[in-house]
């Protein structure tokens, strides 16, 4: 072959690489608070200086675990507008609202011509499929049954040891009480934090097995483990601060950063947002599960997908292939407090991953209510309602019906 041959065949395939790889491309999510947005940054900037030509937009809408932005998103979807690519919680949120409407391209033979597909656990391929095809690609895997604790003050109100049964945990809060501190902080401001203590609370009264059979039409709801779940988180309302209400997650956890606060339960992202602040994983805060799901991994996972009609498709394919390597979901998720879906990435040297690692290859799964996992979006709305009445009436039976009407709207048991 003649060398000028050669020279222009391989200018043409560089001009069409290079111009496969440019323009821009849409993310959209939530990711704008401590520790969040950090993790997103940072996994932009080692995707813009990989494709240094294609143009990141970051489009975000505010508001923890995407109160605002799923609202943003289902009518920027249904309108025909939709991001090139954004995130989802794995399981009902993404099947329900967007697959079963027709409105997400398959990835699954991506995957696998990334040579991704088997490197997620398969129970997270799963969640992620419907009718045997993969609908996104797993970022995250969160916790959300953990109580974080400032370790100066609890050692300073006599703690030795963490709570390890609910009379423990009680006792603890009571201490703390007695000593002047808010003992449980809450920041319930977009309803769904109070939701999340409720299902882990379910999670400790039923167990893993029977939780998760609620929401596969195996367990009626109609269920005295349900109303001792209430029970208890209107016990917890005893030990929450006043303004619980007025304040977001980040600002609750922050009372514990602000030597305010000792104890708060929330999703793992708090760690993130704990490590943002500069605080040491271990030394300056510590961990353990909420008594009685010591067993349990309740499991939240943010996922991306490809919508179909994506305004730069190309790029999308480009980036969710780059969120599906050890390289994206090692940078990301130790800043989030995360561990990555990839079984072959390394969770970081954090103590905290590391555990959570360990206990999400070892322990038995449930998915969160809250964030979008175990139930479709209309029992989640009405789910969070019923607690959001609960906390501010402490009306046990009134809440119980609420989340009985519905299970049942949505097709699950109540009798
Ligand atoms: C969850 C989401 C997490 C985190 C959290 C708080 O729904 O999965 O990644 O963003 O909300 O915003």
């Amino acid at each position: 072959m003649k060398k000028w041959f050669v020279l222009i065949l391989l200018s043409f395939v560089t001009l069409m690489t290079v111009f496969a790889q440019s323009g821009e491309i849409e993310i959209f999510s939530w990711w704008t608070g401590g520790g969040e947005e950090a993790a997103l940054l940072a996994t932009i900037a080692d995707f813009e200086q990989l494709y240094p030509n294609i143009k990141v937009i970051n489009a975000t809408v505010a508001g923890g675990a995407g109160t605002n932005a799923k609202a943003v998103l289902k009518t920027r979807m249904l309108g025909g507008n939709p991001p090139d690519t954004f995130q989802v919680h794995a399981g009902w949120e993404l099947t329900d609202t967007y697959v079963i409407p027709g409105l997400m391209e398959p990835l699954t033979d991506y995957l696998k011509l990334w040579g991704a597909y088997d490197k997620f656990p398969s129970g997270l391929i799963d969640i992620v499929s419907y009718e045997g095809e993969v609908y996104s690609i797993p970022l995250t895997i969160h916790r959300s049954n953990v109580i974080f604790y400032n370790k100066k003050l609890f050692n300073e109100i006599g703690l030795t040891k963490e709570p390890e049964t609910w009379q423990e945990f009680i006792a603890a809060l009571d201490k703390a009480k007695a000593s002047g501190y808010i003992p449980l902080a809450m920041g319930d401001k977009e309803k769904w934090e109070a939701g999340q203590i409720v299902e882990n609370l379910m999670v400790a009264e039923f167990g893993a097995a029977n939780y998760n059979a609620l929401f596969n039409g195996e367990l009626s709801f109609n269920d005295n483990r349900l109303d001792s779940a209430l029970q208890k988180m209107v016990q917890l309302m005893n030990y929450v601060n006043v303004d619980h209400a007025a304040l977001a997650w980040q600002e609750a956890a922050r009372l514990l950063y602000d030597n305010k606060a000792v104890f708060n339960l929330m999703g793992d992202w708090a760690e993130g947002y704990f490590k943002e602040l500069g605080w040491t994983p271990g030394e300056d805060f510590g961990w353990f599960e909420l008594p009685g799901t010591q067993a349990v991994f309740v499991l939240i996972s943010d996922t991306f997908g490809l919508p179909k009609n994506a305004p730069h498709r190309n790029n999308a394919l480009i980036f969710l292939e780059y969120l599906a390597s050890p390289r994206a979901q090692e940078i990301f998720n130790p800043i989030k407090g995360s561990i990555p879906g990839r079984v072959d990435a390394n969770p970081g040297d954090d103590p905290y991953l590391i555990e959570t690692a360990e206990d999400f290859r070892t322990l038995a799964i449930s998915p969160s209510i809250v964030h979008g996992s175990a139930a479709p979006e209309a029992f989640v709305t009405s789910f969070n309602d019923a607690v959001n009445a609960l906390v501010t009436t402490k009306n046990i039976t009134q809440a119980k019906q609420m989340i009985l009407w519905a299970a049942e709207d949505v097709g699950l048991l109540t009798d």
